[in-house]
């Protein structure tokens, strides 16, 4: 059987984490792509992986270019493109430089593999997976936005640190769009199939919930160059995974919603199946009205970055 080839679109922090954690799980052969003048660097991350392969005997070959052709038919994309936020930028300052790249993304991925899976990351997500999906003109099933998944990774961590219980054991979910407004679903979480409301103060669970939904910025902070790609990498990696090994792991990633939790023709992040039919369902539950309405106030915000773009 022949390998999967998978293509990151952008070869920058995010970008190159991806090429490692999926090499070191023999995803496939991996393509990082970037523009002209990052060639050099991706063709030299692509080496350093490929030098790091024989110590773990990892099969997977990974190259660097800045040639569409060379990701053609390629199975799975990974899009990191564009810039990043710096300090005092909230995501939604990115929308005008990363929509023009976005733009021009979706147009060269039709091209070159008009089946693939994608996954996008770019900033501010929820408008640049809206904008591939409308440029592309890809089914829905094939358009993924990372954030749910982070988001998530986020809440489970604090929550896993806040009960000195191990984080594998956490399990719960944000929902909504990603950015200030997103929405933790916290009475839904356990630990260990335990409720977490049972073992956490309602004050401390508020502070949680509010330390997830500004965990992003309060890493740009500390970084003062850039925003976090550690686990943004892994994130999109268990996405792209479940895709490859058709695991249908339930994941909350930005899909397209038509009609689920009343929310029509928006990319929100939801809990999604994902399995070789690409994001196969949406997993619908019951909500209270409390979470309705803050699901509305989120997909408000979604639909202002959306429609900034203009599409
Ligand atoms: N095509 C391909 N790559 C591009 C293009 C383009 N048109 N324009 C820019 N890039 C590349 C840059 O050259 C750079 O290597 O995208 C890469 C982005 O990498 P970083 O600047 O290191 O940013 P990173 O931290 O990886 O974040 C990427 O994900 O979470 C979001 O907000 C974040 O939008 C940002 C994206």
């Amino acid at each position: 059987m022949k390998r999967n080839k998978i293509a990151l679109i952008g070869g920058g922090q995010i970008g190159g984490n991806i090429a490692l954690l999926a090499a070191q799980k023999e995803l496939g052969d991996i393509i990082i792509f970037d523009i002209p003048n990052a060639e050099g660097m991706v063709k030299g991350k692509a080496l350093d992986i490929m030098q790091l392969r024989p110590h773990d005997g990892y099969d997977a070959h990974i190259s660097g270019t800045s040639n569409w052709e060379d990701v053609k038919d390629a199975s799975v994309f990974i899009i990191t493109a564009g810039i990043p936020r710096k300090p005092g930028m909230n995501r939604e300052d990115l929308l005008e430089i990363n929509l023009g790249i976005m733009k021009d993304v979706a147009e060269n991925i039709k091209e070159q593999a008009p089946n693939s899976f994608v996954v996008v990351i770019s900033n501010p997500l929820d408008a640049m997976v809206y904008a591939f999906y409308k440029v592309s003109g890809f089914p829905k099933n094939q358009v993924v936005g990372m954030a749910g998944a982070l988001d998530s990774a986020r809440f489970r961590t604090f929550i896993a640190m806040e009960t000195g219980c191990s984080v594998q054991d956490v399990s719960c979910m944000v929902l909504g769009g990603h950015g200030d407004t997103m929405v933790p679903i916290t009475r839904l979480a356990t630990v260990g199939g335990v409720p977490l409301t049972n073992l956490v103060s309602e004050k401390r669970l508020e502070e949680i919930e509010n330390r997830t939904r500004f965990a992003g910025g309060e890493i740009v902070k500390l970084f003062g160059t850039g925003s976090a790609y550690y686990a943004p990498a892994q994130s999109a990696i268990e996405m792209a995974e479940s895709y490859l090994r058709d695991k249908k792991r339930v994941i909350p990633c930005a899909s397209l919603c038509e009609g689920e939790f009343g929310i029509e023709g928006y990319f929100i992040g939801v809990p999604s199946v994902i399995g070789s039919g690409g994001v196969e369902r949406i997993l619908e539950f019951d909500i209270l009205n409390e979470e309705k309405q803050a699901l509305s106030n989120t997909l408000d915000a979604v639909k202002k970055t959306v429609k900034e773009t203009g599409l």
